[in-house]
Order: structure tokens, then sequence, then C-alpha cells
């Protein structure tokens, strides 16, 4: 039996986040009974807020923009994806020694192979965006095997550091990797293309040729929300197979954040039920 325990999702700005509902139904699903709710950290004072919470008895944390990094530099213990990725969304406080996760790859890949059914292994992947988001699920991604992987950015040389970053990991896999800046593609086969930059919402035409995508492609929008995004305007234009936002991704990593605190995986598929219906 796990004993009751205090999280929290920290951000700034945190009003909309959906982790809270996200995980008091994890907690009823499984009769875990956790406490979960949201706090806005002023910029600047992640360590104290965070310090804080922990020492008046929080078990864990999520951790969302614009902390990633601080989440990272403030635990004592990191795990080799949260090493990899600079940036960690999960913090585990055990018994004062906090530990980081950064769940995100893990929940990308499982709602693209386990939800979509998609599988990424032989294909060509082509990611959007050379910052965190990037950093935390490119090398989740080449463990499932891509016959490629491409990583494009506004800033290039970015992109070039990234790819550099996993060439080591890749070195044993048989895996083509490419990097290169937003305009530098004119025509491709991409079968999966992933944004992971945060221009989704920006009203500017997606900076990228509507000429790269094979004819079963995959567009992932990491972002989530009802409205449209420059990103999914820019995969109908593309003719995209199919185009899907990342709330799938946010339940699935807030799923392996709550099985790294008590245990216990939850059943997604309810859960993403409930929030599309809403
Ligand atoms: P995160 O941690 O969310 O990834 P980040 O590190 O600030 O945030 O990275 C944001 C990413 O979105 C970057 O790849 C950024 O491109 P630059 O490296 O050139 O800054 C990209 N991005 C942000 N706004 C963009 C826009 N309007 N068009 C294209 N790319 C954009």
């Amino acid at each position: 039996m796990v004993e009751p325990g205090q999280y929290v999702v920290i951000g700034n700005p945190i009003e909309h986040s959906k982790s809270p509902q996200i995980h008091s139904m994890f907690a009823r699903q499984t009769g875990i009974s956790i406490e979960y709710k949201k706090l806005l950290c002023p910029i600047g004072d992640f360590s104290k807020v965070v310090s804080e919470f922990f020492a008046s008895g929080g078990r864990g944390a999520n951790v969302t923009v614009p902390f990633k990094l601080e989440a990272y530099k403030f635990s004592t213990l990191r795990s080799s994806r949260v090493e990899h990725a600079q940036a960690a969304n999960t913090l585990i406080n055990n018994n004062g020694v906090i530990t980081a996760e950064n769940t995100d790859g893990i929940g990308l890949v499982r709602d693209i192979i386990g939800n979509l059914k998609y599988p990424i292994s032989n294909k060509s992947v082509l990611i959007v965006g050379a910052g965190g988001a990037t950093r935390g699920v490119l090398l989740p991604i080449l463990n499932e095997g891509p016959k490629a992987i491409t990583v494009v950015n506004r800033t290039k040389e970015k992109a070039h550091q990234l790819i550099k970053t996993i060439e080591t990991e890749a070195s044993d896999l048989s895996v083509d990797l490419a990097s290169g800046g937003l305009l530098d593609l004119n025509d491709g086969q991409f079968d999966l293309v992933v944004n992971a930059t945060s221009s989704s919402l920006s009203d500017e035409a997606f900076p990228l040729s509507t000429n790269i995508l094979s004819s079963k492609a995959l567009a992932y929008d990491m972002m989530y929300g009802k409205e449209e995004t420059s990103f999914t305007r820019w995969a109908y234009t593309a003719k995209a197979y199919k185009t899907v936002d990342g709330l799938g991704m946010l339940v699935e990593q807030a799923a392996e954040s709550f099985a790294l605190w008590c245990g216990e995986l939850p059943d997604t598929r309810t859960v993403m039920e409930t929030l599309r219906s809403e």
C-alpha cells in the first residue's frame, strides 16, 4: 500500500495545465491516494520554491516550461535520459535525495507506437526544432531503430550540435543522421515529422516546404490544444496521412511519472478519452 503523498506541477504560466486532472484520474483508477496541485513559480525562484515544497514533505514534482533545465541542475541524482537531455520533467524525493527523470521521450514514443500504432523502426524521421523539447525526445526516438533522423532548426548550428550529441549512441545502429536549417529541405520522403518548436501558436506560416512527406506520413505536434496551429495547418497543406497533437504524449509522460512515484503504471486510454471528449 502506497502512502498518500503530495505532488505538484511547477511552471510559469501554469494555469492551463491539465496535469492535476490527469493525475487525479490516475489516482482514482489505481486507488492510490495522491494530492496533486499546480504551483506557479516566479521566474528566477525555481530552486527556492522547489526546495520549500520538498522540505514541507512534497514527494514528487512535474516540471514544465520554462524550468526543465533548472530541474536538471537542481537534482542530486539523474537518469541517463536526463543527463542526455539536460532537462528534467519529473523530480522524485527519496528521503531528501532528489532524483530527476525525463519522461517526455517515453511519452512521445508510447503515444506514437502504442496508441497511434505507428512503428518508428525503419522510418525516416524529421524533428523540427533543437531546444529542450528535442533534446528530451531524440534518444528515445533513436532507440526505436529508425532508418534516418534529421533535425532542422531556425538556428542551424543548434541542430548540428544536437545531432553530434547522438552520434556516439548511433554508431552501433544503421541510422542516417542529418541536420540543417528549416529552409534547407526542399523535397524528401519523411514518414514522421515531429514539431518540437515553440512556434506553433504563431499565426505565421510554418516555415517548412510542403513537399517533404511520404504517402503515409504522420505529422505529430508536441503542443496540444483545441486550436489549429501553424504546424497542423502546414501538415494539412503538405497532405500528411495523419496529423495529431501532443495530448497523447502529455498523458503518457504523466503515466510514466505516476509509475515512478507510486510504482504502478496507470491505464491511459480512458484518461485520453475523457480529455478528448471535453
Ligand atoms: P523548448 O525547451 O520548449 O524546446 P527552447 O529551448 O526555447 O524551448 O526551443 C524552442 C525551439 O523552437 C527552438 O528550436 C527555436 O528555434 P531557435 O533555436 O532558432 O530559437 C524554435 N522556435 C521558436 N520560435 C520559432 C519560430 N517562430 N519559427 C521557427 N522556430 C522557432
